[in-house]
């Protein structure tokens, strides 16, 4: 596991599913932890329950609230080593034709402007430092048509446009810069989608695990650990980048004869 023994890091859409998962690996790893979310209950249940971290109430479209959580972090921990920008969920959803204006600038606001609004202010506190990392959470909807509502695919696909040419802006202040698409993962974000219970996830895990190439859904561990490498020390010449991390789901179908009937 990498070592974040004294770093300061800060994830967004925290309290629950990939960004929980992450907040407990990256206090694992020895760092300290600012959760940032809405959910208020979850995210003071989930800081409580661990040794290194404390919960900002956020919301991430809110420039004052990001503005504010940078803040937090460093007044609290007096630095700034790592944000993970993650909070999301589907938004709009349906028809294109029955897509309202306010949905479609509600979920660009949730899926882009709080991506801009964290590389915007952690940004400028790890130029002064001159080091730091940022990850943004894509989705492999960003490049795989069909995976995902229209809004939210094309909100992705800007967020890793968004990564990739910041990250050549930031390279020459120290700090790296990448996205991290998982495949799909039974949280809450499938859950609510589909009108279920938080209790359905593990079922609909199942059903969605028969139709992907390693018989099993990808898990917000998964996502987690791929997150702390790309944030560590370890991946130090790694900047600018989309890491999928889906076993193989975009990747297209395993060839058999039967494709040829
Ligand atoms: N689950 C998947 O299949 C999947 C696949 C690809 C990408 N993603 C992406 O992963 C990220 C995390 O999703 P998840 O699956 O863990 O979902 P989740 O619903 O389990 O967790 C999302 C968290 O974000 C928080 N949040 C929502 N709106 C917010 C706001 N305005 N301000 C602050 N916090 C807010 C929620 O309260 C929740 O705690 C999202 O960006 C999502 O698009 C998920």
């Amino acid at each position: 596991m990498p070592d974040f023994k004294g770093k300061v890091v800060i994830v967004t859409g925290g309290a629950a599913g990939i960004g929980a998962a992450s907040v407990r690996q990256f206090v694992k790893a020895g760092a300290r932890v600012v959760i940032a979310d809405l959910d208020r209950e979850r995210g003071e249940e989930l800081a409580g329950s661990l040794d290194q971290a404390i919960f900002q109430p956020t919301d991430v479209t809110s420039d004052k609230d990001v503005c504010a959580l940078v803040k937090r972090a460093t007044s609290e921990y007096g630095a700034l080593d790592v944000i993970f920008n993650n909070a999301g969920s589907f938004g709009a959803r349906g028809s294109i034709l029955e897509t309202s204006v306010q949905d479609f600038d509600a979920t660009l606001a949730l899926l882009v402007r709080s991506v801009f609004l964290g590389i915007k202010h952690a940004g400028q506190v790890m130029k002064e430092q001159g080091a730091g990392v940022i990850l943004n959470t894509c989705s492999i909807s960003a490049n795989t048509p069909g995976y995902g509502p229209h809004i939210y695919q094309a909100a992705k696909a800007a967020v890793e446009q968004l990564t990739k040419t910041v990250a050549l802006e930031f390279a020459e202040y120290g700090i790296r810069m990448n996205c991290i698409s998982p495949g799909g993962v039974p949280t809450r974000l499938i859950t609510s989608a589909l009108g279920a219970p938080d209790e359905a996830a593990a079922g609909i895990g199942k059903a969605m695990a028969a139709m992907l190439p390693m018989g099993r859904t990808c898990t917000a561990d998964d996502i987690a650990q791929a997150a702390l490498f790309l944030c560590s020390d370890e991946a130090s010449y790694i900047t600018a980048q989309n890491l999928t991390v889906d076993g193989g789901e975009a990747t297209g179908k395993k060839w058999s004869t039967q494709h040829l009937h």
